[in-house]
């Protein structure tokens, strides 16, 4: 019997283990929105020499519609791509910007690339931690809140650094920010 969970064709994504040592968590999706599979297979027709190729387009399009990595997601797109579950996990724990875990409900990414660490954004970046209590980073330098509020992240250069240091709150972009700023920032997103 076929196991939905690594079929492509399915709409229906069953949780459970999907591949040796997968992670539990309790947040796998259960269903693919409309149009996703379509949109991975328009992504795939533009790598005609090798599919293998579509794996990093994959990963973004999973990412940007549940918000993380699943292992759902590992072993849809690996059967998607007629590969197996660690060919596609090693991209997701080699490249820091995929996440295995859900963000907060406000992800705040500060810059460190160079103008930005010169203008404190390491600093900057230890100050919204600690008013979002966020703790410690996981493996892809993500830090939550244990309420699932806030989610604090490093980021390279994101192409303002005449304004450094920048950051960006969800889709929304700020620069320029000081401390002060941050805290008029954070209660705004509140
Ligand atoms: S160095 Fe931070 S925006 Fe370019």
């Amino acid at each position: 019997m076929s196991n939905p969970v690594v079929t492509p064709s399915t709409q229906s994504i069953l949780p459970g283990t999907v591949y040796p040592g997968a992670p539990d968590h309790h947040h796998a999706p259960t269903a693919l929105p409309k149009g996703f599979e379509a949109q991975a297979d328009e992504l795939i027709t533009h790598y005609p020499v090798s599919k293998r190729s579509a794996s990093l387009p994959l990963l973004h399009l999973w990412q940007e519609t549940f918000g993380y990595i699943s292992p759902e997601g590992i072993a849809w797109i690996a059967a998607k791509l007629d590969l197996q579950a660690i060919n596609i996990l090693e991209l997701v724990t080699f490249y820091p910007m995929f996440r295995q875990h859900p963000a907060g409900k406000t992800l705040i990414k500060v810059c460190r690339t160079l103008s930005c660490a010169m203008a404190g954004s390491y600093a900057l970046c230890d100050y919204l931690r600690q008013e979002c209590k966020v703790g410690e980073p996981d493996a892809h330098g993500l830090a939550t809140s244990p309420d699932g509020k806030y989610s604090v992240e490093f980021v390279e250069c994101i192409a303002s650094c005449g304004t450094a240091p920048v950051i960006m709150i969800n889709d929304d972009f700020h620069e320029n920010v000081t401390q002060r700023r941050a805290d008029e920032l954070l209660l705004k997103y509140k």
